[in-house]
């Protein structure tokens, strides 16, 4: 039996462009060996597997992304999508299989990337840490699993990102394993405050940002310092982003990535300044 509950299959077209943006920048789509994506809790329609297949065939001309499903409904019907859409025998390959969170892959192979968004903000907190110790026992040494929520045009989007052991498994001896950076992404058009990410936070965090807790710390000073830079709007709101995340930098937040990364409306912050394990 796949792991897991079935539970609402909301998508929408486009939807996740901006982690599948940062998805294309990940070292391990390079260098991997077996290029192979999974797309854990596709939903409703397929057609945000298959965006994400096409963002990432220019950066590594033979991905291979399976959609997994623990509906068996969205299965067929994701299958039957793509003979509408005559990609059967897509080349690299495309597929859509039953699966939870133990992400049954053939020949047992390992991904080396793992999107599961939208999926464990349907869950119990106290569902979060097995969910990831179960998709990082199927990933490749390097690889990364990405658990993140947006909102339904996904002009809001956070998501986590999590790294196995060297050897594959989660806590191997002298190996960064598990969550290692948060990162928020939004729209900067008409932004009031950035806090709006607040309520588009990964399960792992949401129930957190509460006075006294670095979740509600890190939006806090974002909006603070959104709000101080407002002058900096009239160059163009990527402007005032990037003057944002510098003097978070500056004040002490752990921003990972540089100005590229920033002027598209991103914040990585290091996950060890979020206060949990
Ligand atoms: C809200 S939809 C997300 C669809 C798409 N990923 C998106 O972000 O637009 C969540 C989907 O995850 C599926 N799901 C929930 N738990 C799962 C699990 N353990 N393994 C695989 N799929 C799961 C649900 O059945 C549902 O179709």
């Amino acid at each position: 039996m796949p792991v897991g509950n079935i539970t609402r299959g909301t998508t929408n077209p486009n939807r996740l462009r901006r982690v599948d943006r940062w998805i294309s920048t990940l070292p391990v789509l390079r260098h991997t060996k077996d290029p192979l994506v999974v797309d854990l809790g596709f939903g409703a329609s397929a057609v945000t597997t298959v965006e994400l297949r096409e963002r990432l065939l220019h950066v590594r001309p033979d991905v291979e992304v399976v959609g997994l499903e623990i509906d068996p409904a969205r299965v067929e019907s994701a299958r039957a999508d793509l003979r509408k859409w005559g990609m059967v025998d897509a080349h690299p390959p495309l597929s859509f299989e039953l699966g939870g969170f133990e992400t049954p892959l053939p020949d047992a192979r390992r991904a080396c990337v793992i999107r599961a968004f939208n999926v464990l903000r349907q869950y119990d907190e106290s569902a979060v840490d097995a969910a990831w110790q179960s998709m990082l026992a199927a990933m490749q040494p390097g690889g990364v699993l990405v658990d993140g929520t947006c909102d339904e045009i996904g002009r809001v989007a956070t998501w986590i990102s999590l790294t196995p052991g060297a050897l594959g498994a989660p806590g191997a001896l002298g190996t960064a394993s598990g969550p290692q950076s948060l990162t928020i992404s939004l729209r900067l058009d008409g932004l009031e405050a950035p806090s709006i990410a607040a309520e588009r936070l990964p399960k792992a965090l949401i129930h957190h940002n509460v006075a006294g807790d670095p979740v509600n710390a890190l939006m806090t000073d974002l909006d603070r310092w959104w709000s101080i830079h407002t002058g900096l709007g009239t160059f163009g709101a990527s402007q005032r982003w990037i003057a944002t995340v510098e003097s978070m930098k500056a004040n002490g937040w752990p921003v990972l990535a540089g100005r590229t990364r920033w002027r598209l409306g991103e914040i990585t912050i290091a996950w060890g300044a979020l206060g949990r394990v």
